[in-house]
């Protein structure tokens, strides 16, 4: 299946994902197709173009409309006829105006057990509440805030010593795998779905 990747920053999810899929291992994408930006700045345009993916840059305009802005992006990456866009890091939400051209089609990263800790800076959301544990999850795209079904999800222990940058560290090392791995579920179509609950094949 054509893969393509949305990021906003860093990009390290991102990297993990084309690194995995260039040494063979995430079986079901035929092609990473393109890595888009809505950030000029987004450091991990960069690594893309390293890593030889087509890379993209969509600043939103301030006169345009979310509405605007999402026909502008589903203009742009309908070339390339992807079966799967993964938000890695992409600090958009994403409206019914693009959503609804890919439908069922776009998973994200987010970095807590949701649904708790919804929306930004989750892991220090977490690491402020004083959870015992967090984690992060991959799930579908629906239009609600970090709120579709579930695919995959990884716990991750909270140390009494750690600091909100300890936590947060350990919680991207898991999602570097975590993603790749609901990545290859989706593309190989080795799930269903039964209301909100994502059966998987492999587990
Ligand atoms: C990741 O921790 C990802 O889970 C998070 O942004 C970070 C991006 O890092 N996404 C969200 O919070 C989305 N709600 P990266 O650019 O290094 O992959």
């Amino acid at each position: 299946m054509k893969t393509g990747i949305f990021i906003s920053g860093t990009g390290s999810n991102m990297e993990a994902v084309i690194k995995n899929f260039q040494k063979g291992s995430i079986p079901g994408v035929s092609e990473i197709s393109f890595v888009l930006s809505d950030k000029k700045s987004a450091p991990g345009i960069e690594k893309a173009q390293k890593l030889g993916i087509h890379t993209i840059v969509l600043p939103k305009m301030k006169e345009e409309s979310r509405e605007e802005y999402e026909i502008r992006l589903f203009e742009a990456v309908r070339p390339f006829d992807t079966g799967l866009i993964v938000l890695a890091g992409f600090m958009k939400i994403i409206g019914s105006t693009f959503l609804s051209r890919y439908k069922g089609k776009i998973i994200n990263i987010h970095p807590s057990l949701l649904p708790s800790f919804k929306g930004v800076d989750a892991q220090t959301q977490a690491f402020d509440y004083g959870v015992k544990i967090s984690g992060c999850t991959v799930h579908f795209v629906d239009e609600t805030l970090d709120g579709g079904p579930v695919i995959l999800q990884k716990a991750v222990e909270r140390y009494d010593s750690d600091t909100a940058d300890d936590l947060k560290h350990r919680i991207l090392e898991q999602e570097h795998r975590l993603l790749s791995e609901a990545v290859s579920i989706v593309a190989q179509g080795k799930y269903t779905i039964k209301g909100r609950l994502v059966l998987l094949e492999r587990r």
